[in-house]
């Protein structure tokens, strides 16, 4: 490790506090508000198990490289980029990983603060008390009312980015790893006491036989390629988040053990959600898997409206989901704040104010695609849906295939073995081999097979090539 970098920055005081953050990242709106809906949309059972193959193989390897690639430069991506690209003197086009990931992050904070806001609005509702005995029709007409309030909505979606870069700002180490620490186990306590209720008063066989069912017949080339760019937005990866918090790990910390505990957290929340979840979908004729972004927020008022002590569980709920929404924005724009601060070009304080306005000023997109802007569609996708697939199912698994290729191809095998510090060859080869060979091939024919299905280019298919 002849040049490895020194730290410029800060580093969390423990493994432990690392494996807080890292989960406060991964576990966010895309656990309790995407993957219900997105799993809806895709018919279920065959979707989550595609999405769990996706963790396994895909997801875990690669966050392993993204963490290595992050501890070894300990800067921002662009900057880990550029040590990296210089120290095995490989062509400058790598140094997109990190451009890439600037703009892919930002983009995905624009419209993660909307939704994010949506909870916010919700928390509210919850203390008014407007949900004691809410039917499926009430909470769908609740739903709709706010969409149709440009107003309400940029008023939290503003309220939540000003949230965000007041802790960017602060610096990330300080308030971040002692917060998540408390309120991601208080937020799984919550979803449980939801599950039993879901158990009890909803239809739990016919949540668990569509959530684990798994009929293939239902998977088209599309919903692969969702299951896919979703395991990367869960995991916060392809992007550089992971990597500038692995810029603040300490030295030793394992990068496997810590690696598979956030993964293992991650994918935990997302499918007790959907257990808790779906359950009441079942159970309300005025909701339908399908419903589209809505489906949280339609289906568990529900619960809270009907069950004893629902408005001031309704209330921590939604006040939970907003934090692990923070904790999880907290990490969108960091890679793009540390990179501006480190060329020195701005403080942290200037850095924050100018990422967040750009974020705020996209959001606003997502809000009117809500409404006015409903029928201005890019390849039939309105502005909400073009940003969410172009960065969730392009953007980051197009960044963790050339991160795979980058530690698997072009470092050093020395230098990774050593970062990663893995004494069992047949673990290390294995990794190695997923890194070189699966991943990328994976990558690239998932999403082949996607865009042909999408846009009817059967030429992109390659199943459509073979037969
Ligand atoms: N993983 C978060 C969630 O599931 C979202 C998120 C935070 C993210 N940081 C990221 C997604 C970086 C992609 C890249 O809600």
């Amino acid at each position: 490790m002849s040049n490895k970098a020194d730290g410029v920055h800060e580093t969390w005081n423990s493994r432990w506090t690392f494996v807080m953050a890292a989960t406060g990242s991964a576990v966010g709106l895309g656990n309790i508000w995407k993957f219900p809906y997105i799993a809806g949309e895709n018919g279920g059972g065959a979707f989550v198990l595609i999405y769990l193959i996706c963790i396994l193989v895909l997801g875990i390897p690669i966050m392993m490289a993204e963490v290595l690639m992050g501890r070894w430069g300990r800067s921002s991506p662009v900057h880990t980029m550029y040590k990296l690209v210089d120290e095995i003197k490989a062509p400058r086009i790598w140094h997109g990983i990190g451009w890439m990931g600037v703009v892919a992050g930002v983009v995905i904070l624009s419209y993660y603060s909307v939704i994010a806001g949506w909870a916010i609005h919700y928390l509210l509702q919850m203390a008014s008390g407007n949900i004691n005995g809410l039917d499926g029709a009430g909470s769908s007409e609740m739903f709709a009312e706010m969409l149709g309030s440009p107003r309400t909505l940029i008023f939290y979606h503003s309220l939540f980015m000003v949230m965000t870069m007041f802790v960017v700002i602060a610096g990330v180490t300080k308030g971040l790893g002692r917060a998540v620490r408390i309120l991601m186990p208080l937020l799984m306590v919550l979803l449980l006491v939801l599950l039993t209720f879901s158990i009890r008063m909803g239809d739990f066989p016919a949540a668990v036989n569509y959530l684990f069912a798994v009929n293939f017949s239902s998977l088209t080339g599309q919903s692969i390629l969702t299951a896919l760019g979703h395991a990367f937005f869960t995991l916060s990866l392809g992007m550089g988040a992971i990597m500038v918090y692995g810029a603040y790990m300490p030295e030793h910390a394992p990068i496997g053990k810590t690696v598979l505990t956030v993964a293992g957290l991650d994918t935990l929340v997302a499918l007790v959600a959907g257990l808790a979840i779906f359950p009441i979908v079942f159970a309300n004729e005025a909701i339908v898997p399908s419903e589209g972004p809505g489906l949280l927020f339609v289906s568990l008022p529900i619960a809270f409206g009907n069950m004893p002590g629902g408005i001031i569980f309704g209330f921590m709920f939604f006040a939970l989901v907003t934090m692990a929404a923070w904790s999880s924005s907290i990490s969108l724009v960091e890679p793009a704040v540390a990179w501006f601060v480190e060329t020195k070009k701005a403080t942290r304080l200037q850095a924050g104010l100018a990422f967040g306005l750009i974020c705020w000023l996209l959001g606003l997109g997502t809000v009117f695609s809500f409404g006015a802007w409903e029928d201005i569609r890019l390849l039939g996708l309105n502005f909400f849906e073009f940003a969410d697939f172009l960065t969730a199912n392009i953007m980051l698994p197009l960044g963790g295939m050339v991160m795979a290729i980058f530690v698997g191809w072009m470092m050093n095998t020395n230098t990774v073995r050593d970062e990663l510090d893995i004494d069992n060859d047949r673990i290390f080869n294995a990794w190695t081999f997923v890194l070189r060979y699966i991943s990328p091939i994976a990558i690239l024919w998932v999403t082949l097979e996607g865009l042909s299905d999408i846009f009817g280019w059967p030429w992109l298919s390659l199943l459509n090539l073979f037969s």
